[in-house]
């Protein structure tokens, strides 16, 4: 099984995410990760190898990757799958026909679809709560409750969950919490040390942060889990292969300075939207006016740059979308590069639309993933965009270009940390 060095854990995040996991060489002394692109390992006898016989097994990039990850989220055990959906897959392999499971109502649509399309009918059953409440969850638990999955921040309405109470109720009932942190990244959050089990990413998206292969990877501390999910991932197989995970290694090694830029851009972004929108329609958890505000200071330390924006009707969003130019249109999230997508006709087309309605999902929503570019740029992509939108009314210019370094305002912005 996959387990971090431990010496790696006493280092602080920057040193963690270039070295942790990683040794030079031993050929050559070269710094980085050799791709390591091979099915089967050479055997000196029957039994006697070097610790590796076969890739579905163990790769020496994908170790890597895995060991990265594991030290980032301040666990032990990493695992790194085919895709963020291949990595949920197998998690729920640790569970069996029969077991009941709490999932948050607002999660990322093929997270409901999995659990709705396939694994219902293998025996599963899901009851979806809002997990901003947590006396729901409680109230949602039975006797063949196995775990509680949420997402927090959630994929797109922005909601967050308190990990630790959540945390509380699922093991005062002897279940798992199952934590996707792809939305804040290890950077902005750890749920391991609030008291999730496993914690999961589609490392698709902040993780490896350039938008050029598609993975997931699972993190847990507890050595019981981790064999039984290195059973599964051995056994069913969505494993990662190397050069998609030394890929991945490659962009976590920059994973702070990235995620820094993104909640810097966030704000300001967040800030701009304010005024054009009302803060009751920018769903940022930066914003003191997010209802979880106060949550979002106590759990995470900074807040990112994934922002939604309700505009009202689905023409409106889509004058916006055609009009962007810096902003491109398209699913996923957590690039370098900013991204803009309609969640109703995009990521959550798989949810019902009278689930995606009662939820507060509706086809006027559009989700930012703002990227790193120079913020005044993106400012000013979105000012032409939203030029002339039906009901602007007068909210009109707002000087966006020039703004780049420019501090966000404290009475719409929190501070940085909590
Ligand atoms: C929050 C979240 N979790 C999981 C996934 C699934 O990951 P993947 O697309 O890598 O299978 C996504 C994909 O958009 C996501 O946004």
């Amino acid at each position: 099984m996959t387990r971090v060095f431990d010496e790696d854990l006493a280092a602080g995040f920057g040193t963690q995410a270039i070295h942790a996991g990683q040794r030079p060489e031993p050929l050559a002394g070269a710094i980085m990760t050799p791709l390591y692109l091979t099915s089967t390992y050479v055997q000196e006898g029957v039994g006697r190898n070097k610790g590796y016989e076969y890739s579905r097994g163990t790769n020496p990039t994908r170790e890597a990757f895995e060991r990265n990850v594991a030290t980032l989220e301040n666990g032990r055990h990493g695992f790194a799958f085919a895709s963020g959906m291949g990595c949920l897959d197998s998690i729920m392999k640790l569970f069996r026909a029969g077991d009941h499971v709490v999932c948050a109502e607002n999660v990322y649509g093929g997270t409901f679809r999995l659990f709705d399309k396939i694994l219902q009918h293998m025996g599963l059953s899901f009851s979806y709560v809002d997990t901003r409440d947590p006396q729901r969850v409680a109230d949602a638990m039975t006797a063949a409750t196995r775990a509680v999955i949420v997402e927090t921040p959630s994929n797109p309405l922005m909601r967050l969950t308190d990990i630790a109470a959540v945390a509380e109720i699922a093991h005062h009932r002897g279940a798992l919490l199952i934590v996707d942190n792809t939305f804040a990244s290890p950077y902005f959050q750890r749920p391991l040390e609030l008291g999730a089990d496993i914690v999961y990413h589609s490392t698709t998206k902040y993780l490896n942060g350039h938008s050029d292969m598609v993975g997931g990877v699972a993190v847990t501390r507890d050595d019981g889990l981790g064999e039984q999910l290195k059973f599964i991932h051995n056994a069913a197989g969505a494993v990662a292969g190397p050069f998609d995970a030394w890929l991945a290694l490659r962009g976590t090694k920059t994973l702070h300075l990235r995620m820094r830029q993104h909640d810097a851009n966030g704000r300001e972004i967040a800030r701009w939207l304010v005024e054009q929108v009302g803060p009751e329609n920018v769903y940022y958890i930066g914003l003191p006016t997010h209802p979880q505000y106060d949550l979002a200071c106590r759990q995470m330390s900074g807040f990112g740059g994934m922002i939604s924006l309700e505009l009202g009707s689905r023409e409106r969003a889509d004058y916006v979308l055609e009009r962007v130019r810096v902003f491109s249109l398209a699913e996923s999230l957590g690039g370098v590069e900013s991204l803009i997508s309609l969640p109703a006709a995009m990521t959550h087309a798989s949810v019902p639309p009278e689930r995606r309605a009662a939820m507060g999902l509706s086809e006027g929503l559009i989700r930012l993933s703002c990227g790193v570019e120079d913020v005044g740029d993106l400012l000013a992509d979105l000012e032409q965009a939203f030029e002339g939108l039906p009901g602007r009314g007068n909210k009109g210019s707002t000087g966006a270009r020039g703004t780049t370094g420019a501090k966000p305002s404290r009475d719409t912005i929190g501070s940085a940390a909590p």
